[in-house]
C-alpha cells in the first residue's frame, strides 16, 4: 500500500469536503440565529459567526468542517444588542456576547429549540437531531440533500405551553417554553426525574414517563428530544461517506 500517497489524497479531501450548511429564516418574524460549538469536545468551528441577524425569508450558506463536533445552531427571538449586549439581549436564546455568541461560554439561555450535531462521528457517521431538551422557541427542521432523515419540531409550542413551563416577553406574549427541567419544576437540579441527574443518571433510571410534561413535548414533536434519552426516536444518523449538506430552517 502506497501510505504516502493515500495520506496525501486523504489530506486533500479532508481540505475539500468541507460540509456546505444553510440557514434559513421562514418565520415571519426576524431571528438572530447563532452557533456554539463544545471546544472542550472538538476544535474544528464553522467558516461563519457564532451570532448574526436573518430577516424574515432570508437564508445564508456557509461552510463547516467535516469533523464539526458537539456543535449547535439555534435562533434568537427580539433582540437589541443596542445596550448591555449579552444573555438577556433577547427573548429567548441569548448568550453571553451579544450579537455574536462567545466561542467559549455563548451557550444559549434556555428556552431554545437546538439543531444539534457531530459531524463524522463514531462508525463514520454523522449525529444530528433537534432538541426541546433546553425547552423551545422556534419551530426548526434539519433536511439534507443525501436522503438521510428529516427530524423537526414543526409545531409552534408556545402556543400551548404549560402555564408552569411559559416564557413571556416584556409584553406577557409567550414567546418560549421551557422544558420541565429548565423549569427547575422540581426545585432539585443535581438529583432530577425532569433533568436525569444524579440517581436518574441513566435511560432506565430516567424513563421519559417520569419527566413531567414529556408528552407535550413528544405528541406535538415525535422526532425531536423531549428529554435527555429520548435517542431511539429523535438521534438521527447518516454516513458521513455521504458528506452531507444540511439545511436548518426556522418556522419550516
Ligand atoms: C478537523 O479536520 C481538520 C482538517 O483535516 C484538522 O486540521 C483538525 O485538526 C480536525 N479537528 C479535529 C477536532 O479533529
Ligand atoms: C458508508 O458509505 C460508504 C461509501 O458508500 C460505504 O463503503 C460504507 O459501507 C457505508 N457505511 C455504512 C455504515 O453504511
Amino acid at each position: 500500500m502506497k501510505v504516502s500517497a493515500s495520506l496525501t489524497a486523504l489530506t486533500i479531501i479532508a481540505v475539500v469536503s468541507a460540509r456546505t450548511f444553510t440557514v434559513k429564516n421562514s418565520c415571519s418574524y426576524t431571528v438572530w440565529p447563532a452557533i456554539f460549538t463544545d471546544l472542550n469536545v472538538g476544535s474544528a468551528t464553522p467558516d461563519q459567526p457564532t451570532g448574526w441577524q436573518a430577516n424574515a425569508g432570508t437564508a445564508v450558506s456557509f461552510n463547516v468542517p467535516d469533523n464539526w463536533t458537539a456543535g449547535r445552531i439555534w435562533g434568537r427571538t427580539e433582540c437589541d444588542f443596542s445596550s448591555n449586549p449579552g444573555p438577556t439581549s433577547c427573548a429567548t436564546g441569548g448568550c453571553n456576547g451579544g450579537l455574536l455568541c462567545d466561542p467559549h461560554t455563548g451557550t444559549g439561555v434556555p428556552p431554545a429549540t437546538l439543531a444539534e450535531f457531530t459531524l463524522s462521528g463514531g462508525g463514520n457517521l454523522d449525529n444530528y437531531d433537534v432538541s426541546l431538551v433546553d425547552g423551545s422557541n422556534i419551530p426548526i427542521k434539519v433536511t439534507n440533500n443525501v436522503g438521510c432523515g428529516v427530524p423537526s419540531c414543526t409545531v409552534d409550542l408556545n402556543l400551548e405551553c404549560p402555564t408552569p413551563l411559559a416564557v413571556k416577553d416584556t409584553s406577557g406574549k409567550v414567546v418560549g417554553c421551557d422544558s420541565a427541567c429548565t423549569a427547575n419544576l422540581d426545585g432539585n437540579p443535581a438529583n432530577s426525574p425532569n433533568c436525569c441527574t444524579g440517581s436518574h443518571d441513566t435511560p432506565s433510571t430516567c424513563p421519559g414517563s417520569g419527566v413531567a410534561f414529556y408528552s407535550y413535548f413528544k405528541t406535538a414533536c415525535p422526532t425531536s428530544y423531549a428529554y435527555a434519552y429520548d435517542d431511539p426516536s429523535a438521534l438521527v444518523q447518516c454516513n458521513s461517506s455521504l458528506a452531507a449538506d444540511y439545511t436548518i430552517e426556522f418556522c419550516p
